[in-house]
């Protein structure tokens, strides 16, 4: 089993177009995975933290669904409560810088990114597992070409030890024997392949474990998806501001 380490940066500061082009684009192309450590910074990244709690208190997370799911019960499959956020309601203003700097970041890798042509994402899926023992079983994002083509995953957790709280995120490459080992801490920010390249899982977690994801779609995937599935979009989606198209670099 190899850690995460070759495909995870830790302290270094790097502006988003040097980030992506540095050091994210290389590396999903290497491994399809990347972890970017200190994303936010201590200020920011408490902002969001306090957010997402307030959010919790104030009850405003649903059992986790599936998409396809009509006989197994879900909480046998994710045991996370989430909150859907678009980042411009009332106490979700650092959610929403969050959601902007992500975006940045994946805009200026949209280019180099040649399989896909990047054009909105997802809301912000707020997941909260509560620390009773559950995770979520080992699953693919998107199996069946939804449109989701990256997935990031944007992590709050303080002063967690997996040996204690569990909550590892394992993420399993296809084609490769490795493992790579993805610790739920704050500030992190993780990226990585949203198809079957990248079936991962999330280890039973024994404390509050704060997590933010926000799927990209590739514009092509996700148009023949709409007409396949007969998705009716808008509801949990946005464009982005800009298009890779007028994108240069
Ligand atoms: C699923 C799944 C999370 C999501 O339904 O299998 O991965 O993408 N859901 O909303
Ligand atoms: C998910 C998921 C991983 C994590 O919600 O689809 O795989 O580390 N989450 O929270
Ligand atoms: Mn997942």
């Amino acid at each position: 089993q190899v850690t995460s380490r070759p495909f995870q940066n830790g302290n270094q500061f790097l502006p988003p177009q040097r980030m992506a082009l540095d050091y994210v684009v290389p590396c999903l192309n290497s491994y399809g995975i990347c972890v970017k450590d200190h994303f936010l910074g201590e200020e920011l990244g408490s902002k969001v933290l306090g957010e997402v709690e307030i959010l919790n208190q104030s009850g405003k997370f649903r059992d986790g669904q599936l998409v396809n799911q009509r006989t197994v019960p879900s909480k046998s499959i994710r045991g996370d409560q989430i909150a859907w956020v678009e980042g411009k309601e009332p106490g979700c203003k650092n959610i929403g810088t969050l959601m902007s700097k992500i975006d940045e970041v994946i805009l200026h890798c949209a280019p180099k990114l040649d399989k896909y042509v990047i054009n909105g994402r997802t809301k912000a899926m707020v997941a909260c597992y509560p620390g009773n023992g559950m995770g979520y079983v080992r699953h693919v994002d998107n199996p069946n070409g939804d449109g989701r083509c990256i997935t990031c995953i944007y992590y709050l957790n303080r002063n967690w030890d997996t040996k204690v709280h569990g909550g590892l995120l394992q993420i399993f490459p296809e084609g490769r024997s490795l493992v790579a080992n993805i610790e739920p801490l704050f500030d992190r920010l993780l990226i990585f392949w949203s198809d079957r390249r990248n079936p991962h899982e999330v280890k039973p977690a024994y404390a509050t474990r704060y997590a933010i994801t926000v799927w990209y779609f590739d514009a092509k995937e996700r148009s023949e998806a709409k007409y396949k599935y007969r998705i009716a979009g808008g509801q949990k989606e946005a464009h982005l501001p800009m298009s890779q198209a007028n994108t240069s670099s």
